[in-house]
């Protein structure tokens, strides 16, 4: 399966730091709850790779994978984690083919015709768009579109509740993500009332 067919009834993705691995599952759970059946955890904290091993073990109905992918020994990890899909925020031929071999559902990072030209090449026809608002944001994606048609993007990068809706309004968006879902301070006193809301806010999306 790859990532189109993974994250397709996904169509808003948190994208997590977590430092805290002990709130991992209460998150996911609620994430869950609130209507979002996936979720990045970035590969940016020492924490990030027990957070997805234990979503991994006790949600098992939360897709969970992870983000910031930059070297092609991290896709071990995530699959040793348990993680079902890795995200960079750009590409490699050396990530595509750790990738590959270890059949791990990848959504590479583009933000030029080149970039995504260079990915559809490989296979990859959803692509990260990050960081989605200085990058151009919607007005660019939807420019790109018209000579690259098949192109799917993941924005991600300064997207807010607001904005995520006219993103998910295009047609050439699949996906949006975004750590807007997990403010810092909500992260750190386990507000969990407060990120469920925010949560079924954007899964009413
Ligand atoms: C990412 O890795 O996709 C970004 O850090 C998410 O960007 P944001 O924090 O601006 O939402």
């Amino acid at each position: 399966m790859d990532a189109t067919e993974l994250l397709s009834g996904a169509r808003v993705v948190p994208v997590v730091v977590m430092d805290d691995p002990d709130f991992a599952v209460p998150l996911a759970e609620a994430f869950l709850e609130a209507g979002l059946g996936a979720i990045e955890i970035t590969l940016r904290t020492e924490a990030a790779l027990d957070c997805i091993k234990r979503i991994a073990t006790k949600v098992p109905d939360m897709i969970v994978g992870a983000g910031s992918i930059r070297d092609r020994g991290q896709f071990t990890q995530v699959r040793d984690a348990g993680g079902r899909f890795a995200v960079s925020p750009g590409h490699s031929n050396s990530l595509a083919v750790a990738a590959m071999d270890h059949r791990m559902p990848f959504v590479p990072g583009a933000v030029t015709a080149s970039e995504v030209i260079a990915l559809r090449e490989w296979g990859y026809t959803l692509v990260k768009f990050f960081p989605a608002e200085l990058a151009g944001g919607l007005k660019m994606i939807q420019a790109l579109s018209g000579p690259l048609p098949e192109a799917r993007f993941f924005p991600t990068g300064g997207i807010t509740a607001e904005s995520a809706k006219a993103y998910l309004a295009a047609p050439q968006v699949a996906c949006v993500g975004g750590s807007w879902l997990t403010p810092k301070d909500l992260l750190a006193n386990r507000d969990l009332d407060a990120l469920s809301a925010l949560a079924r806010e954007a899964a009413a999306l």
